[in-house]
């Protein structure tokens, strides 16, 4: 039986041109983390599973995680997300390099899920973390970040937003005030990260299996109901815990003073699927609707490196998809065009006694700093204008026998029509012609 010549399910190959977009999207990442001097660095492909099981949360243990057991009876997982691993390195090094330890990542995870629109088994993800002391203004950073990388494709306000939350805020709302028990508590979280994903009765009917106290039951849906950092703000006053949630205030307030009121948008559903998180939560979005799904996602985590048995240095980070970043630059038409090569100029030649003066051509325009691409056989003069439009080509060079007899070449400049003939021995002309 043949094979299937499809990757395997959820997982994509890169064609050159979908590895030119992917590469495109990469460089801005690059770009942006390091305009905030962040610092590549890597990790393992493979995990043991115990690292995701302490933190990660059940979704991705439970139903997501590609785990096996390997040939030495060790219990693996392929990378599922990229923070237990950066909190692992970070857990050595620590105590012995400056902080705040800025680090950025473009790993490729693999999640077990049903392939959709948005959601593939395989993805890339920006990652960046700050690690130690840094507090709101970590936070802030974390979220310029993101506004400055949106922003350097040409995105807006009218194309995303930015929708936070603070887990203090909402141990507040169910301890504080609603009094309810650890183990309630933790379910409500993951009922309120569904909230925006069913319909309302649906919702009603998972608050309703938790039996809550009437009155818990009101401020919980009192809190469901607010809108924005305003409303937050006074319910925080009229409950009394105004005091609590200054820290949070204070966010909103630096956030608007640099330009970032336009894209922060307060959701009390937003929590994150994910245990670790501690502090401020969020989740970029599309506000496109028919790409409603999270473009980025993360938060602030202060007790991480306990699992290493570590001091808890705090951090804060988040992991931007590259499946739902590159819809949302397709959908608002932030994408150049790639579909083509790039190449600066196609050498052809008429038949095989210039291959060696072709060969030499190439070897000149490469050491001008030039992408030349030989033809490598001889090619009709027919064809030469139609292969190199299909190459990506800008310029193009033909050399027929007369021509090498005589010691010269033709380029073309494919935008301009414009014909150059250029001796052998004037080669230095080129660079002007390409730099053009
Ligand atoms: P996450 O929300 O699980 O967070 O993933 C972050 C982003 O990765 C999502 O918003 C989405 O764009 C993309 N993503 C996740 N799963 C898939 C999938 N199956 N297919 C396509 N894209 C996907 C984390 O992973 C956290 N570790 C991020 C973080 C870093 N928090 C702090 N630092």
């Amino acid at each position: 039986m043949a094979l299937n010549k499809k990757p395997y399910k959820g997982t994509r190959d890169f064609f050159p041109a979908d590895k030119r977009v992917q590469d495109f999207i990469f460089n801005k990442m690059k770009t942006s983390a390091e305009a905030f001097s962040f610092e590549a660095y890597e990790g393992p492909m493979v995990e043991e599973v115990a690292l995701y099981k302490a933190k990660s949360g059940e979704e991705l243990i439970n139903d997501q995680i590609y785990s096996f057991e390997d040939r030495g009876g060790r219990f693996v997982a392929i990378r599922p997300e990229m923070t237990p691993t950066v909190a692992r390195m970070v857990a050595q090094v620590h105590r012995e390099i400056p902080k705040p330890i800025k680090w950025y990542s473009i790993p490729n995870l693999m999640r077990y899920e049903k392939p959709q629109r948005g959601r593939l088994r395989e993805h890339w993800q920006l990652n960046c973390d700050i690690f130690g002391e840094v507090g709101r203004s970590g936070e802030i950073e974390i979220l310029q970040l993101i506004t400055h990388l949106f922003t350097s494709f040409g995105a807006n306000s009218e194309h995303f937003e930015i929708l936070i939350n603070d887990r203090e805020i909402v141990n507040i709302v169910f301890n504080d005030l609603m009094k309810i028990d650890e183990e309630t508590s933790y379910k409500l979280y993951k009922i309120v990260d569904k909230a925006k994903k069913v319909k309302p009765e649906g919702l009603q009917k998972m608050i309703s299996e938790l039996s809550l106290e009437a009155s818990a039951e009101d401020i919980f849906k009192k809190y469901l109901a607010i809108k924005d950092f305003d409303e937050l703000f006074a319910f925080l006053e009229e409950v009394g815990f105004s005091e609590k949630g200054a820290g949070f205030k204070e966010l909103a307030d630096i956030s608007a003073k640099i330009g970032l009121k336009d894209y922060l948008v307060y959701d009390p559903t937003i929590v994150r699927g994910l245990d670790y998180y501690t502090g401020i939560v969020f989740e970029v979005f599309d506000k496109n609707p028919e790409n409603r799904r999270a473009l980025c996602g993360g938060g602030a985590y202060a007790n991480l490196l306990q699992i290493f048995n570590e001091n808890p240095v705090p951090g804060v980070g988040f992991g931007l998809g590259d499946v739902t970043l590159t819809d949302f630059l397709a959908t608002h038409k932030l994408l150049p065009d790639l579909s083509k090569n790039d190449v600066d100029i196609y050498l052809t030649f008429q038949s095989d006694k210039a291959v060696a003066k072709n060969f030499e051509l190439a070897s000149s325009i490469r050491a001008l700093g030039f992408k030349s691409l030989n033809s490598l056989e001889p090619v009709k003069f027919k064809k030469v204008f139609s292969n190199a439009e299909k190459l990506g080509a800008r310029f193009v060079s033909i050399l027929g026998d007369k021509e090498l007899e005589e010691g010269f070449f033709q380029v073309k400049n494919l935008s301009t029509k414009e014909s150059v003939d250029i001796k052998f021995s004037e080669l230095d002309k080129l660079r002007d012609i390409l730099k053009a």
